[in-house]
């Protein structure tokens, strides 16, 4: 039997918790979490998640801030706004949403966040953490993708993990927190040959392509636990994620739906971090 993980419900649960530890965080230190989100561009998807972050921060009760610039802004003012951010101390967490215009260098732009406040956890400092094992801060997505596994009673020692996607935001973070958890992990990726022989390998599979219902049901193993992590909008409007939903998911024993699944956990799991970062900078 076939169980559809309800990411908005996990979500809620976690959001409530950090509003309690929010408010006792502030009694006991007086400080009020901050959270920067820059957007640049007017990408319709980036205007979306800026907003979402936004309310979520509201009802948390966080202070939030954010920047909406115009598409043309220059690399320069961008980099000196991330430097006025790092330096005020009403902010613990900078947020630069992605994808950035062409004309502008994201390794730089990332790079001049401080780590410290890199609640995104896409820094070097940060990434090279989670390679070994002590990063401040783990990208929002894989990190609430662990969350769901975790309270979905999932187990991963020893389990063969496919990732579908080597993205730097999901994929190759996701493939270094299973195995944290010590799975065999596979990346699978554009080249990879013959992809349904080895996304059939896999116990747990994680979709993170960006390539509307791609996942089809010969491609996975019966009971296998599948994870959607695309967001793709269809023709007509809707959503769909990279997994072809309706057909796979009478062969899984868990897998989770586009949208209400991964989705919502990203931003539960973003507050968590900006937490995580006025806590840490409260006992500097
Ligand atoms: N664009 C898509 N996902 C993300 C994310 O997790 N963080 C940022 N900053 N941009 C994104």
């Amino acid at each position: 039997m076939s169980v559809v993980i309800d990411g908005n419900k996990v979500s809620q649960e976690i959001r409530q918790q950090l509003r309690g530890e929010t408010s006792a965080f502030q009694a006991q230190t007086g400080i009020v979490p901050g959270l920067a989100v820059v957007l640049v561009g007017d990408d319709p998807a980036s205007q979306v998640y800026v907003g979402r972050k936004a309310k979520a921060c509201e009802e948390i009760g966080f202070l939030s801030r954010e920047y909406r610039l115009s598409a043309d802004t220059s690399e320069t003012a961008l980099l000196d706004l991330i430097h006025e951010l790092n330096l005020d101390s009403l902010i613990h967490g900078i947020l630069v949403q992605l994808p950035l215009p062409k004309h502008i260098s994201t390794d730089r732009i990332i790079a001049a966040i401080d780590p410290h406040k890199d609640v995104d956890g896409f820094h070097p400092y940060n990434v090279g953490g989670l390679v070994t094992g002590s990063p401040l801060f783990v990208p929002c997505t894989p990190r609430g993708i662990m969350e769901l596994l975790d309270r979905t009673g999932i187990a991963l020692a020893g389990k063969e993990a496919v990732i579908v996607g080597r993205s730097n935001i999901v994929g190759k973070p996701m493939a270094l927190l299973l195995l944290a958890q010590h799975a065999t992990v596979t990346i699978c990726h554009s080249r990879t040959k013959d992809l349904p022989a080895v996304t059939s390998r896999a116990d747990v599979l994680i979709a993170a392509v960006g390539k509307a219902r791609m996942i089809t049901a010969n491609m996975v193993k019966d009971n296998a636990v599948v994870i959607d992590v695309g967001v793709n909008r269809l023709e007509n409007g809707k959503l769909a994620g990279d997994v072809a939903f309706d057909e796979v998911a009478p062969k899984t024993s868990f897998i989770t739906p586009v949208p209400g699944g991964v989705g919502p956990m990203t931003i539960a799991m973003l507050m968590k971090n900006t937490l995580d970062a006025a806590i840490a900078a409260s006992k500097k």
